[in-house]
């Protein structure tokens, strides 16, 4: 099993749910992934649309900036063996209409857009997705490293 990096949003909806926080990141622990940088942050729609960039053309993206922008959330750098396959395994399937009790996105999302979490889905990914908010300083490890 590859040690591996992902990063992970606790999205606006899970933010403004209280204890939800609390108890995303301590599933991510319970499942032996480390938490290597966090920040709580505001998204402005500059970062939204860039962070979502590869969905531009999507007919749900201005939503889905609207909704990214629409609070606060918390990003999350991961570090664990096969973190990319466990995190995502965590969140369960994109819409939460689909995602069992059990999963994040089971747990607390309400449907394909308001999914309470975002997941890196493949390592060159997560070596886009850290630096877009973690500079080297606010992660354990040396960028060099990722
Ligand atoms: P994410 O990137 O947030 O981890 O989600 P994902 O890989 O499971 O899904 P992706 O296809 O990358 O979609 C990115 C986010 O866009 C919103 N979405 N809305 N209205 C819609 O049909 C629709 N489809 C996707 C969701 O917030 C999804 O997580
Ligand atoms: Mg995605």
């Amino acid at each position: 099993m590859p040690v591996e990096r992902t990063f992970a949003i606790i999205k606006p909806d899970a933010v403004a749910q209280p204890g939800a926080t609390g108890e995303i990141l301590r599933r991510i622990e319970d499942h032996g992934l480390s938490i290597i940088g966090l920040k709580r942050l505001q998204l402005t729609e500059g970062q939204a649309q860039g962070f979502y960039a590869v969905h531009r053309e999507r007919p749900f993206f201005k939503d889905l900036v609207a909704f990214m922008t629409s609070g606060p959330v918390v990003v999350v750098a991961l570090e664990g063996e096969d973190a990319i396959p466990t995190w995502r395994g965590l969140m369960g399937p994109t819409n939460s209409e689909e995602a069992k009790a059990g999963t994040i996105r089971g747990d607390f999302g309400t449907d394909i857009e308001r999914n309470a979490v975002h997941g890196s889905d493949a390592p060159e990914t997560a070596r886009i997705e850290i630096p877009y908010f973690f500079n080297a300083g606010e992660i354990q490890a040396p960028m060099e490293a990722l």
